[in-house]
């Protein structure tokens, strides 16, 4: 595209158009088109302003605001007609209006920058981004509430070093990841009241000499608090990283729950089932379903922890106030939220789709020794220190091993080989259920606690 006609808005500095190349090489409007509507939003709230100051008249600000709601319709209708030589998102619709309203669009800037305006324009967005991913992480964790009540009392083995440790119900497994999900979305309203600060009104970096009303605007835009120095409104990006640190968080639980899944829908585990439309199949094995939702959101993982490394890169060597770095931020922040919000999608979808195996789990939770800590505890209630529990049952386990039985398979004759002080009653805490009823404590594995748990999960959940 010819650069010519290329941006009047500094053409009176400059003696020759910028150079073609430059010209793409510089411009952001392929990605940050993207924000748009808040940037409309922002330019509606920065004329109203103006004209309550009395910088514009209330003429030119309805002139304004009617020329703005005509381009967002434009855009939406897919009309727009975005220009790389106007470079970004805000010059692209400043000229337009121009073009639409005459020369009253070319006060819409005044008492403005463009280093002011993309940063009210990404925290708007941003905002809007975490409102959405809030509502995800509660919509995935109310599936988990329901399949872990419906699985309260299902056995499985729990595992250390992915060896059998102890057993647990599937139920109490699922509400861990309800645990790391509530921490996820308190991280998130968190970072949501840091971004929620409008820069507005810092112009491109010392403020500006028109009696604006920041507070005024920030009411309009619906922020909590306006920026309490301009040097620091324009340059800071802190939110954007914040944001991409609590998603990455939230990505790296997502995939430490998706290589569970990937775990126990495989011939070796068993443990589960995922429908066939969250699955796909191999082009030459026949037999295969593969958890490609859990595999992918566990790979993506990777983009949002890179978008937190490439943000924190950008800005460590930024001298004070606005510079063109910044323009780099968008890319890696749109990558995370997107990623995070879809990776949410599928598991909120997913979850409650989950076909568990209980008979599968079960058999599982009898192999392994299991409940070996349960016999140790036992006999610490007979006073044996536990120290010494914990020596006998270990001959107890080899016993099992040499023998190939678990400790529940043993007779009384055979566990009395170890210790004088085991009598009949030791079967009831050998079994499965023996074992989980007896960690009835809050944040134990017991049945009960689980449904303690969910109830506890659904009143969290109807306090937001
Ligand atoms: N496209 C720019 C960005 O994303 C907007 C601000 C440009 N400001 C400037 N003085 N060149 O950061």
């Amino acid at each position: 595209m010819s650069t010519d006609k290329t941006n009047q808005s500094w053409g009176g500095r400059f003696s020759e158009p910028v150079d073609a190349f430059v010209a793409r090489f510089t411009a952001s409007v392929s990605f940050d088109r993207r924000l748009y509507r808040h940037d409309i939003m922002g330019s509606v709230a920065h004329a109203t302003m103006l004209a309550q100051v009395g910088v514009l008249t209330e003429a030119e600000r309805d002139t304004i605001v009617e020329g703005l709601s005509t381009i967002q319709a434009e855009i939406e209708a897919g009309e727009f007609d975005w220009r790389t030589d106007l470079e970004d998102v805000h010059m692209n619709i400043e000229a337009r209006l121009t073009d639409r309203i005459g020369v009253t669009g070319k006060k819409l800037h005044t008492g403005r920058s463009r280093n002011d305006q993309v940063a009210t324009d990404i925290r708007l967005w941003l905002r809007d981004e975490i409102d959405t991913i809030l509502a995800e992480i509660t919509r995935l964790q109310e599936g988990l509430l329901t399949l872990a009540e419906r699985e309260a009392g299902t056995l499985m083995p729990g595992f250390t070093h992915l060896q059998t440790a102890q057993p647990v119900t599937f139920g109490h497994h699922l509400l861990a990841w309800f645990e790391m999900l509530s921490r996820d979305y308190e991280r998130l309203v968190d970072c949501r009241k840091r971004t929620n600060r409008m820069p507005l009104g810092s112009a491109a970096l010392a403020g500006t000499t028109y009696p604006i009303d920041r507070e005024a605007t920030c009411a309009l835009l619906g922020f909590e608090a306006v920026s309490g120095n301009s040097l620091d409104g324009v340059s800071d990006r802190d939110f954007a990283i914040e944001f991409c640190a609590v998603a990455s968080l939230a990505m790296m639980h997502l995939s430490r729950f998706s290589e569970e899944l990937v775990l126990w829908t495989s011939a070796q585990f068993q443990f589960i089932d995922l429908p066939d439309r969250f699955c796909t199949g191999s082009s030459i094995m026949p037999q295969k379903k593969n958890p490609d939702v859990p595999e992918l959101v566990r790979g993506k993982s990777g983009r949002v922890f890179g978008a937190l490394m490439g943000l924190l890169t950008l800005m460590k060597g930024q001298p004070l106030a606005y510079n063109k770095d910044n323009q780099e931020d968008k890319e890696p922040l749109f990558d995370a939220a997107d990623t995070l919000r879809d990776s949410l999608r599928a598991f909120a979808d997913m979850v409650p789709a989950i076909k568990p195996r209980p008979d599968v789990m079960r058999e599982a939770a009898l192999r392994g020794f299991s409940t070996a800590t349960d016999l140790a505890d036992y006999l610490v209630r007979r006073g044996l220190p536990f120290r010494d529990c914990h020596e006998i049952v270990g001959h107890a386990v080899k016993y099992g091993v040499d023998t190939g039985k678990d400790l529940a398979e043993m007779s009384l004759e055979e566990l009395r080989q170890f210790s004088a002080h085991i009598d009949g009653d030791v079967f009831e805490v050998l079994t499965l259920e023996g074992s989980v009823n007896a960690r009835d404590h809050v944040g134990g594995t017991a049945p009960a606690q689980v449904m303690a748990a969910v109830i506890r999960g659904r009143s969290l959940i109807a306090q937001r």
